[in-house]
């Protein structure tokens, strides 16, 4: 069948709108019409070759949207479903089997292989192959033949394009507090950049009881969101000393937990050197392949701290993306906050939107 697509062709171009052919459904894939899908940093990130998906690709991994039919060994889906679309995973490796889906063995190539396991593409033109099954999905397509792994089954009474972003930029900021450093009430956080992801981070750290909450970032906009969702103290690095303030707000003990979104190494530095003793530094943000940072071993040896990185937020994207529907429910995870919707024809517009601070989450309407 005919879909259309926004297509990136070479490193940093904007997207193209074209009609690709979709081939046939595999055993394991379930064709997905999309409704609408987030745009996540990472989408940039690949767009610009960061990370090196394969050129011509079809982009897009924070899907929602209803099942058209489905290949013959997939069991957990019918058609007229309707699903959100999160990270690929193989099932099968020690990781897969032990509930750590996030760390699939397999997860580069099935991510940002963009292409079945054979090699073959779903989304081609003229014959020529497009990088598609991006997380296992591509959601910049109207239509996308999805690996069964990568789908989330949400009730029919839930605005798909609201919940679309919960398949990766919510889930992970979320996940990385309520799933993987899970700070006990009345604990110290601090979350270095706001966006989708230090968003997210923030209204889980509130869920979690967290009583000092802070957000950092350089754009005053967006620590004002901050503190309606939950922070409790925001600084904006651009104009105030980060460790002082830290300091400061903690009485000189230091943060327990520590998020850095930004994945700037002076900005990680400065987040490890102002923990608490046996605190936890965490890396969700992407950076180059190589990208270093300097840490400090021999004074701090004595303060029995953790620095972990954290992916999908540990999350096991079934049981997770249900469980933060039912907190947006309760009013506890006020996510829809962030969204700004636009239709997909604006691909471009959205992109640039959320590069210049002026939206959290641009989620494309299809
Ligand atoms: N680990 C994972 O599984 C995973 C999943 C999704 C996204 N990511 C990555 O997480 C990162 C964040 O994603 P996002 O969608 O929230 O991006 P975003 O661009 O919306 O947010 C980044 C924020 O950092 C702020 N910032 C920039 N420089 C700063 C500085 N020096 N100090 C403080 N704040 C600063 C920006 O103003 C912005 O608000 C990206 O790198 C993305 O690729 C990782
Ligand atoms: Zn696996
Ligand atoms: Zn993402």
């Amino acid at each position: 069948m005919q879909v259309t697509a926004a297509v990136t062709h070479s490193t940093g171009a904007p997207f193209i709108l074209k009609t690709l052919d979709l081939d046939e459904l595999r055993p394991d894939e379930v064709r997905v019409r999309m409704v609408a899908t987030g745009v996540c940093h990472t989408d940039a990130v690949v767009r610009d070759q960061m990370i090196p998906t394969p050129l011509p690709a079809v982009l897009g991994h924070e899907g929602a949207g209803i099942v058209e039919s489905i290949g013959s060994a997939v069991t957990t889906v019918r058609p007229g479903d309707h699903v959100v679309l999160s990270a690929n995973s193989c099932g099968v490796c020690l990781k897969c089997l032990s509930g750590e889906s996030a760390y699939c063995e397999d997860l580069f190539a099935r991510n940002f292989g963009a292409s079945r396991a054979d090699g073959s593409t779903p989304l081609s033109f003229e014959d020529e192959q497009i990088s598609s099954m991006f997380f296992g999905q591509s959601s910049f397509s109207s239509v996308s033949n999805v690996a069964e792994r990568s789908i989330v089954r949400v009730d029919k009474d839930i605005d798909l394009s609201l919940v679309a972003p919960l398949g990766c930029g919510i889930q992970t900021g979320a996940g990385a507090v309520l799933n993987d450093l899970r700070p006990p009430a009345g604990s110290s956080i601090a979350v270095f950049g706001t966006g989708a992801v230090g968003s997210a981070a923030l209204m889980a750290a509130a869920v979690s009881g967290c009583t000092r909450i802070i957000a950092i970032d350089i754009l005053d906009s967006r620590l004002d969101i901050a503190l309606a969702l939950g922070a409790t103290h925001v600084i904006n690095s651009r104009t105030d000393d980060v460790t002082m303030r830290l300091q400061e707000i903690t009485a000189g003990r230091g943060v327990d937990f520590v998020l850095d979104t930004t994945a700037i190494p002076r900005v990680l530095r400065t987040a490890v050197d102002n923990l608490a003793v046996r605190g936890t530094a965490a890396v969700v943000g992407s950076s180059r392949p190589g990208t270093e940072v300097h840490l400090e071993i021999g004074e701090s040896l004595n303060r029995g701290w953790t620095f972990k990185t954290i992916i999908q937020g540990s999350s096991v994207p079934q049981l997770f993306i249900p469980a933060l529907i039912e907190l947006w429910k309760q009013g506890k995870f006020p996510f829809d906050r962030l969204i700004k919707k636009y239709s997909f024809k604006d691909i471009n517009e959205a992109f640039e939107d959320a590069e210049k601070g002026l939206t959290i989450k641009p989620v494309l309407v299809y």
